[in-house]
């Protein structure tokens, strides 16, 4: 695949942060920055973990098997932006109140949805890197098939915060389900066509047997 695209598309996961900065910069970050902050990395987050979910579907329907290299920098993108949105929660709006930080993860439902999807993203950083994907093996697959619940309860936790207009994490919820039925179909796929081509052998063989049976009725 061409070479620039891995810088290029490192660059476009870093306009979003250029452009928080630029807004900062002019006196552009709304009535109410830190909701304006908390809500742009937010929204980042999820539409990156998405991205990088979006990857291995593509691969497999488009055969760009290099479209791989871009599932870890999507997927650390997300991370790093969700890490700028609670540091903003923590920092910003609750200037490093932990009890009242726990007291609202225990008690806000949404919070704890986005509690629980940010822990579950901080392992999949952990292990992104070439040797810990050599060291984990098979298990590295499994331990990262925690990305489907870190996005689904990310999805969750937007969800229960909005009030009224349920349209954008709706939108998000179908973007997951239809990422998720393809996980599924592709990973049923091949047992369908083994069972399928295992099917059609035996028809072929009791075909065969019939035809030699009649055959030898027909020679006697
Ligand atoms: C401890 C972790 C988290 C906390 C405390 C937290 C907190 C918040 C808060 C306070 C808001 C804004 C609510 C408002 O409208 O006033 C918000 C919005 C949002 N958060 Fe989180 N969040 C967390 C984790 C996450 C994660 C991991 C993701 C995505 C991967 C995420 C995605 C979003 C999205 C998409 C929105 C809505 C943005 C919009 O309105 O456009 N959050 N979060």
């Amino acid at each position: 695949m061409l070479p620039w695209l891995k810088p290029a598309v490192f660059l476009a996961c870093l306009i979003p942060l250029g452009q928080l900065g630029y807004n900062a910069y002019t006196g552009n970050l709304t009535a109410n920055p830190i909701e304006f902050i908390t809500r742009f990395t937010g929204s980042w987050a999820l539409i990156l973990l998405l991205s990088s979910l979006a990857v291995t579907p593509l691969r497999k329907i488009c055969g760009w098997n290099a479209l791989i290299k871009y599932r870890r920098m999507l997927g650390l993108f997300a991370f790093f932006y969700a890490a700028l949105h609670f540091l903003t929660y923590m920092v910003l709006d609750h200037f490093f109140d932990f009890q009242a930080i726990v007291k609202d993860i225990l008690k806000r439902p949404y919070v704890t949805a986005g509690f629980t999807s940010l822990v579950l993203m901080i392992p999949l950083a952990i292990t992104s890197t070439a040797s810990m994907i050599r060291r984990l093996g098979k298990r590295w697959q499994q331990l990262h098939r925690l990305v489907y619940f870190a996005a689904a309860a990310a999805v969750l936790h937007f969800y229960w915060l909005v009030k009224a207009d349920i349209r954008r994490p709706v939108q998000y919820g179908l973007v997951l389900a239809v990422l998720l039925g393809s996980r599924l179909v592709f990973s049923w796929a091949p047992a369908i066509a083994r069972r399928f081509s295992s099917q059609r052998s035996a028809g072929r063989a009791t075909a065969n047997a019939r035809a030699s049976k009649l055959s030898r009725n027909s020679e006697s």
